[in-house]
Order: structure tokens, then sequence, then C-alpha cells
């Protein structure tokens, strides 16, 4: 019997396995609205026998978006888009679908990655950036804006907004986007918070505006769904973000509300030494797990069948998160089946290529029928 291929259940969903497709910004959006692309994109993933999806990285204001083509849940015309995608979603595969929302503080404004991933600069349509403090990110960055507490606030009620536009979407989950350097995760950071009010200084005040958004996104969010984080387990930088803050910051989102934390890092400093290698965010994951007590996702190059297989049987995390993999093999989930000799769904379309639906006594590259 495969783990994997286990049922999870998150809230009052049943995951019909644990194989969840990690939220992956497109860079094709249009003024924050979603395109042919995300429906294309997001289709083939759901069709790939994950249980999961999380859609992109999601901006709550223009400004709080990576770059100009990330999509965004601020505007009826964004809202509008994404009711066209998620139709199309609903009406070809039953995957349990949500939005990762967020702001990309300091590091918004910036090129898509085959752009080159800087910051825009003016007369490339530059905007302000805005963060716990007015500390770049790096030496060729520009300077954020310092948020007020009344600005924090103006951002806090976007992030309710969007939420409230995801339940109008009928999204079964939303995610707050807590990592990879953004803005949650500036203020959680010492190298990017160097606030002296109560936002700033201990890991209980570094917390403070991330958990009251949190619980403001729980409240606006319907009470039957739902909610989620992505946090870091680790900064990979001297100074930063530990293992240990993340046991604690975890525990207080499950106070808040949370029914899940996928845990990931890095992103706060460019200079970060992340040792990436296979599951190389796991140890984060399985000590959130153990000692936050929350259902608890791992991410960070688990390729294989077999890791993930190990991951979840020896109890360091709840379900695997796939970015890389999913795009490398969109159907990698049903591939891992056969691996570990379990069952996948398949779309009824789809059915007649499960190999066990094959004429026995035939080969297809390594699988023997
Ligand atoms: C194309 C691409 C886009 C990504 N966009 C996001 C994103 O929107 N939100 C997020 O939390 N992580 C994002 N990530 C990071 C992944 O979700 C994941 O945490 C990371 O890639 C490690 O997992 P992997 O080794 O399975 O790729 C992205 C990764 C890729 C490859």
């Amino acid at each position: 019997m495969s783990m994997l291929f286990s049922p999870l259940q998150i809230g009052n969903f049943t995951l019909e396995n644990r194989i969840t497709v990690a939220p992956m910004c497109q860079y094709s959006a249009v003024e924050g609205s979603m395109t042919d692309w995300h429906m294309m994109h997001l289709g083939s993933m759901a069709l790939s026998g994950a249980s999961m999806l999380v859609i992109e990285a999601t901006g709550v204001l223009p400004e709080g978006r990576i770059t100009p083509q990330c999509t965004g849940l601020y505007s009826d015309a964004n809202e509008e888009a994404m009711a066209r995608v998620i139709k199309a979603v609903r009406n070809v595969s039953p995957i349990v679908l949500g939005i990762q929302l967020g702001h990309a503080g300091r590091k918004a404004s910036a090129h898509r990655p085959w752009n080159g991933r800087g910051p825009l600069k003016t007369g490339e349509g530059a905007w302000m950036t805005q963060a716990p403090s007015a500390v770049s990110l790096a030496a060729d960055w520009p300077v954020p804006h310092a948020l007020s507490v009344q600005e924090m606030d103006r951002i806090k009620q976007a992030c309710v907004a969007a939420v409230k536009r995801a339940a109008r979407l009928g999204l079964d989950f939303v995610e707050m986007h807590s990592t990879h350097g953004y803005l949650f995760s500036e203020f959680l950071s010492l190298l990017a918070n160097k606030r002296s009010d109560e936002y700033g200084g201990s890991l209980a005040n570094r917390m403070r505006w991330p958990l009251e958004v949190f619980r403001a996104m729980r409240e606006a969010w319907p009470a039957d769904k739902f909610i989620g984080a992505k946090i870091s387990g680790s900064d990979f930088a001297g100074g930063g973000w530990t293992p240990d803050d993340a046991v604690v910051y975890a525990g207080e989102l499950r106070k808040a509300g949370a029914a899940y934390v996928t845990v990931s890092g890095g992103g706060v400093v460019l200079d970060a030494k992340v040792p990436t290698g296979p599951g190389y965010q796991v140890p984060f994951a399985e000590r959130v797990k153990r000692e936050a007590g929350i259902t608890t996702g791992a991410v960070g190059l688990i390729t294989d069948p077999q890791q993930a297989e190990d991951i979840l049987t020896s109890g360091k995390a709840d379900f695997i998160s796939l970015a890389r993999a999913m795009l490398f093999n969109p159907r990698w989930p049903q591939h891992a089946a056969v691996t570990l000799n379990a069952d996948a769904k398949y779309p009824p379309q789809y059915e007649r290529a499960a190999p066990k639906a094959w004429p026995p006594g035939k080969t297809l590259g390594k699988i023997a029928l």
C-alpha cells in the first residue's frame, strides 16, 4: 500500500492522494488578468492525477505583483478572467483547487525570469516597492518605501478583499504566501525587518502583522473551506530566519486557523547559501510537523516517486508539493503510481493510457506490461 496514494483529510476536504502541485508563477498575465496560457497550464496540471493544485502567487494589489506579468486579484477584470479559467478547470477535473495570495514587497517591480529577473528601471514601468524597512534586497535593487501602520492596514484590507473574490470564484482554499522573501517573510526576517515599533525586533513582534493579516483572511474566508500558508524553514543566511522560528510561526498559524503549512525557504537576501540537493528542505518540514502539530507539506527537489513515498512513510511530512518535476513531466503522479504499484486517477478520456489497461507481454520504455 503506497502512502503517497493514500487519502489525506484537510479541513472538510479529502485529498485522494498526497501529491500536490506547488504554486508556480507563469508571468503570462495582462494587467493582472489570467490569459489562455493559464487555462492551458492549469488545465494540464489539473489532469495530472495530483489531488490538489495551488494557483500561482497572485498579488492582492497591483504594486504587490512580482512582475507586471504576474496575476492579481484586485480588480473585477482580474476576477472575471480568473472565473473563466477556473470554470474550464472545474469542467475537466475534480482537483482540489486553491490560490496563493501575497504581496511581493521589496521584490516587486521586477523583470520576469526570461527577461533577466532584475529590478525594472525607470522607463520600463518600474514602481515604488514597499517593505517593512527602507532596506534594499541587494546593492543593485532600489530602496523600498518603509510601510506605515496605516499603509500596512491598507494591504491587510486588500488581502481580505482578494480572499472575498477567491470565495466568489468558488475556490476550495487560499494559501498565504509567507516565504521566498516577499512581503510577509520580509516582516518575519531580521534581515529585512529593521523596525523599532511593535512590528519589529522580537520574533513575537515580527510575526505580529503576518498573523494579523492571516487572521483577517481566515475570518473573511468561508468557515467550511480551508486556508493554509507557505512558510520559510530558513533564510539560509546568518542572522536570518531559522527552523526554530518556523516551528513557532507554524504553531501560531495553526492557532489562527491554518489547516496546513508547506515549508519552503530562502529568497529574503540574494547572497543566501542554499544547499540545494534532493529534498533539501524536508528537514524543516519534519521539524514543523513534529513540533507544531500541523498538517505539513514538504517541497524542494522532490522528484522521485520512491523519495516522495519515503518522506511520507518516515513521518517527515503529510503531503508532497511538486513544482519543477510537474513542469518537466505533467504526468508525474500517473507515472509514480506505476513505480509504486498504486492506482492513480486518470480522466476517463485518458484511461486507456494506464499501463494496467494495455495488452500483456509488451513493454513501453522500461515499463513491462
Ligand atoms: C516556474 C516556477 C514558478 C514558481 N512560482 C512560485 C510561486 O508562485 N509561489 C511559490 O510559493 N513558489 C513558487 N515557486 C517555487 C516552487 O513552488 C517550489 O517551492 C520550488 O520550486 C521548489 O520545489 P521544486 O524543487 O519541486 O521545484 C516557483 C517555482 C518555479 C519552478
